[in-house]
């Protein structure tokens, strides 16, 4: 027998996906104590293959009960622990880019392969390491992708749209949603001052006239957007849209991507949010399936 564990802030994914599966669910509960620290309860039996169902936004706060509930499941029973983390953290952090700073990819990734068997996610992010066993040294490693379902969903709301990333890292998804859907598509060149200054150097590819979809993996300060988005309004794209597997949208994220005149944002459900329009389940379902 195999279950799925899941937190309650994440009940809505757990559902769908333990129904998918045809797998019971069951809770991880907490009870968060007056200074901070948490107190875990898992089923007290556990099968051998246990899957733990855990996104990671917001990651400092889920990290460590994350992993104590990891460490408890082994003792209860849980030989096969695998996680499901549709989103996963730090994965930006793949290169010490000043002197000092650390490689949080890495280190992230060693510490979720010393607890967990399989590490199953969605377009991480990924550019020089090229891999999610990489990622998890020793363990298996499993990226899925959004970006041909959310390439179709494009296609069926704005036939002929030409898809636009933001910058070359997102070329990777920008290419698999235009395959998926017959579409053309194009790289930006981006460049990044701070968290919230960023410039978008459009291609030489004429967007006057078209229906432009900006198409990148995470939307979190929505700051990426906004300048694709401005780029592409200024160079006369009839319409500007979006489709990202990750709609983080933290802070006044979502107002500025709306005021830069971006009409609709598609997501995935990766991360729950009002604009998720395609559902990662079945690819979740389908890997754990095949993973068996
Ligand atoms: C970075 O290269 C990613 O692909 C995204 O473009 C970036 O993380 C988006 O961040 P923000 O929404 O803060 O601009």
């Amino acid at each position: 027998m195999s279950l799925l564990l899941a937190f309650d802030d994440e009940e809505a994914l757990a559902l769908r996906l333990a129904q998918a599966l045809g797998w019971p669910l069951a809770r991880v509960e907490l009870h968060r104590f007056p200074d901070g620290e948490t107190r875990l309860r898992l089923p007290p039996r556990l099968p051998a293959r246990t899957v733990v169902l855990r996104g990671l936004q917001q990651p400092n706060d889920k990290l460590a009960p994350l992993l104590l509930a990891a460490a408890g499941a082994r003792e209860l029973g849980a030989e096969r622990l695998e996680l499901v983390s549709p989103y996963l953290a730090y994965m930006r952090q793949d290169m010490a880019f000043t002197p000092g700073e650390v490689v949080s990819q890495r280190h992230l990734g060693r510490l979720l392969a010393s607890h967990f068997d399989a590490v199953v996610t969605v377009d991480p992010h990924l550019h020089r390491v090229a891999t999610m066993d990489e990622v998890v040294p020793g363990r298996r490693g499993l990226a899925l992708s959004a970006a041909p379902a959310l390439g179709l969903h494009v296609a069926r709301e704005v036939p002929g749209a030409l898809l636009l990333a933001p910058d070359e890292e997102a070329g990777q998804w920008v290419q698999a949603a235009a395959q998926a859907a017959g579409l053309d598509h194009a790289v930006c060149r981006k460049q990044r001052y701070g968290d919230l200054e960023v410039e978008v150097a459009l291609p030489d590819r004429p967007v006057a006239g078209r229906a432009v979809v900006i198409v990148d993996d995470v939307a979190s300060t929505g700051r990426t957007l906004v300048a694709a988005a401005q780029g592409a309004r200024a160079q006369g794209a009839a319409s500007v849209d979006v489709a990202v597997t990750h709609g983080l949208f933290v802070g006044d994220a979502w107002a500025q991507v709306k005021s830069a005149g971006v009409r609709h944002v598609w997501s995935s459900d990766a991360v729950p949010h009002a604009s998720n329009a395609v559902s990662v389940v079945p690819l979740l379902a389908l890997a754990l399936r095949q993973l068996g």
